[in-house]
């Protein structure tokens, strides 16, 4: 069974492996404890486990009570394409379900995650050039209430 929980500065080792497992330049990896802590300094990191095993994480910034950013969203090399980023997508909407924008930034090649957000309802909202300053676009993506 997937379960959920806020990850603890005792995750890191965990969750450097998985950044280390996803860093492409279509992905930002944080690779130091340094950046994780400034990381659970700034937002809510989120480790899923399936039956205590380490699956995946994301991290959820609440920008406001209404504006929820989301990134960070790994699932671990062996364990992707069974639908545990799916599963994780429906947790986190559940959670943010009052929030009236979420939102995140994704690169324009990264065809796996840019399906599901689309599926998950996110739309693209806009491009932008060297995002995090390695010369690589972005796009954005939302959700929006109605
Ligand atoms: C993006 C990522 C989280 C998806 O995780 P996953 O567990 O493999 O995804 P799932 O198995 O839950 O699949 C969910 C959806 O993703 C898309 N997807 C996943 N793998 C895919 C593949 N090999 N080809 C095409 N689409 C794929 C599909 O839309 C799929 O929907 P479906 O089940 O209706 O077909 C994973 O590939 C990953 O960790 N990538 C590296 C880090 C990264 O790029 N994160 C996104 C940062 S914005």
């Amino acid at each position: 069974m997937v379960t959920f929980r806020q990850a603890t500065p005792n995750d890191i080792p965990t969750l450097i492996k998985f950044d280390r497992e996803a860093q492409s330049k279509r992905y930002t990896a944080y690779l130091t404890v340094g950046e994780w802590l400034k990381e659970m300094s700034e937002s809510t990191v989120y480790i899923f486990e399936d039956d205590s095993v380490p699956i995946g994480m994301f991290s959820v910034q609440e920008k406001t009570p209404d504006h929820i950013y989301f990134a960070g969203f790994v699932v671990g090399l062996q364990y992707r394409g069974r639908g545990y980023a799916r599963q994780a997508m429906c947790y986190f909407l559940s959670m943010y379900s009052n929030a009236r924008r979420i939102d995140l930034v994704t690169h324009p090649q990264n065809s796996n995650a840019i399906m599901l957000y689309l599926k998950s309802g996110f739309f693209i909202e806009a491009w932008k050039e060297n995002f995090y300053g390695d010369g690589e676009p972005r796009i954005v993506m939302a959700r929006v209430k109605i």
